[in-house]
């Protein structure tokens, strides 16, 4: 069987539908928004913003989230169109399995692990960050060592600098999440609703809080001159800097894992997905403009807890531990979420026959993958406690990018292949959107460094060496084929 072989969409719809694995329908759109913006608002913003702006972009941070706002809308219309035309669970991996085949799905799916488990990775040390920062305000001080990575300098919150060993808070809530995840969850779009109006409340007040506290000189000048180094200021460090709060916008692309929850994929998709990413961009742009004007770019260097720091530049200092509250109540569900994400695509993989069944294993009283919820938690445990946040962070950035940069080509692809397929949303003037996806995906990913593409390569290694030594023989649809 050819590496390039696909599955057919109706063997994909086939499998997706009967028997007792059939999702319930019950999203509508304002739960897809929801769901979007609960994925999407997190580290990325309360995070990566402080540490863009003082090592890349200075305030010009702003344009780089504009910047990289453009880029997800491309990829965010190719992915409308993709979870309409196949309104299953599974996103870019079953979408490639369809029209790039079985090599490129593989890499895809492989690739997703940079995305969320790396991602989950990412967000639990900036949990660990805020609530050590918490604790901190309340006279309680965790020992230095046991709160960072080996490798990061970190200022502890009175200022001072120290290496760790393991960071055991970020092990912490992974294992808290993975063992939620193991005994059931029930995501119910109510609670996941609960937790957005606290995250987009914090952003809010933020916002109309810090506002007039702006100090103009802070944003002058407001694209600070290039150092000489390509990424360190300038218009190449504004290009680096979307490479890295791109990070911040990941998650809309989870929306559209719960297509085959939706109960009109066709018309409610696109809502989810673009709704929440333009709600979102707006919001963070005026988010990074008020937090550099709080706060000079440079003393964000090295801080992980970014907001707390600007907001003691209002007469509103008090307010820090109800922001940093929401924050954290705000990570635990991008690291649910993405812990979730994570295992669908193994499961999907898994059942494909791409990964062995301890991936798509249901415990038979809890009804979840809980062995692939295990070997998650130890994978993604051994990230948080000893890499630092700009390298997970970066991974799963250029991971994603990655991803994003198939899924425009694919849909390019498809409409060669099999144009007459109903199409209930289709993505403007192709193949144009599709090609500026690509462009502006892969000049951020340009942008993230040739130490971040080493590592993608590396792990596309690692990929390939396992697809070729036992995926593609236990492959079912090879088999299927007489492969
Ligand atoms: N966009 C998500 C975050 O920033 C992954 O935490």
């Amino acid at each position: 069987m050819s590496l390039f072989a696909t599955k057919p969409l109706s063997r994909i719809m086939a499998e997706s539908e009967g028997g007792k694995h059939t999702l319930k329908r019950s999203l509508g759109p304002g739960s897809l928004i929801a769901l979007g913006i609960g994925a999407i608002i997190g580290a990325g913003l309360f995070s990566l913003t402080g540490i863009a702006a003082a090592e890349n972009a200075g305030p010009a941070v702003v344009l780089s989230f504009l910047l990289a706002a453009v880029g997800c809308a491309f990829a965010g219309m190719c992915y409308s169109e993709f979870s309409t035309m196949i309104p299953i669970a599974g996103s870019a991996y079953t979408y490639s399995y369809a029209t790039m085949g079985e090599l490129v799905a593989w890499i895809i799916g492989w690739d997703l692990v940079l995305e969320y488990a790396v991602g989950a990775a990412t967000v639990s040390i900036s949990w660990s960050s805020y609530v050590v920062s918490l604790l901190h305000d309340w006279g309680l001080a965790l020992p230095a060592q046991l709160i960072a990575s080996p490798w990061q300098p970190v200022r502890m919150p009175d200022g001072s600098t120290v290496y760790g060993i393991i960071n055991l808070p970020a092990v912490f809530i992974v294992c808290l999440i993975s063992l939620l995840l193991m005994i059931g969850i029930k995501e119910s779009a109510n609670v996941n609703a609960v937790v957005v109006v606290i995250k987009v409340t914090v952003v809010i007040v933020f916002i109309a809080v810090g506002w007039a506290f702006i100090k103009p000189a802070n944003h002058t000048p407001f694209i600070p001159p290039n150092t000489g180094t390509f990424g360190e200021f300038g218009w190449s460090g504004i290009v680096r800097a979307a490479g890295v709060i791109f990070f911040a916008y990941i998650g809309f692309d989870a929306v559209s894992t719960a297509a085959q929850e939706a109960r009109k994929p066709q018309k409610d998709m696109p809502i989810g997905i673009i709704g929440s990413l333009i709600i979102c961009t707006i919001l963070y742009v005026v988010f990074a403009y008020v937090m550099t004007g709080l706060e000079h770019y440079t003393k964000f260097r090295g801080n992980a807890a970014p907001v707390a720091l600007a907001i003691m530049n209002t007469p509103f200092a008090w307010l820090k531990t109800a922001v940093k509250l929401g924050i954290i109540a705000g990570f635990t569900s991008v690291i649910l979420v993405m812990l979730l994400g994570q295992s669908r695509v193994f499961f999907s993989m898994s059942r494909d026959g791409l990964l062995p069944r301890i991936f798509s294993d249901i415990h038979p009283k809890f009804r979840t993958p809980w062995l692939s919820n295990l070997l998650f938690m130890v994978f993604v445990s051994l990230f948080s406690a000893f890499a630092p946040i700009s390298v997970v962070g970066h991974m799963t950035s250029i991971g994603t990018l990655f991803a994003f940069v198939l899924v425009c080509a694919g849909i390019m692809i498809m409409r060669k292949t099999q144009p007459d397929l109903p199409r209930p949303f289709k993505t403007p003037l192709v193949p144009l959107v599709p090609i500026l996806g690509i462009l502006v995906c892969s000049l951020m990913m340009y942008g993230l460094g040739w130490e971040n593409w080493s590592r993608l390569f590396v792990w596309l290694f690692i990929g390939m060496v396992i697809y070729f030594g036992y995926s593609r023989s236990h492959s079912h649809l090879r088999k299927a084929n007489g492969g």
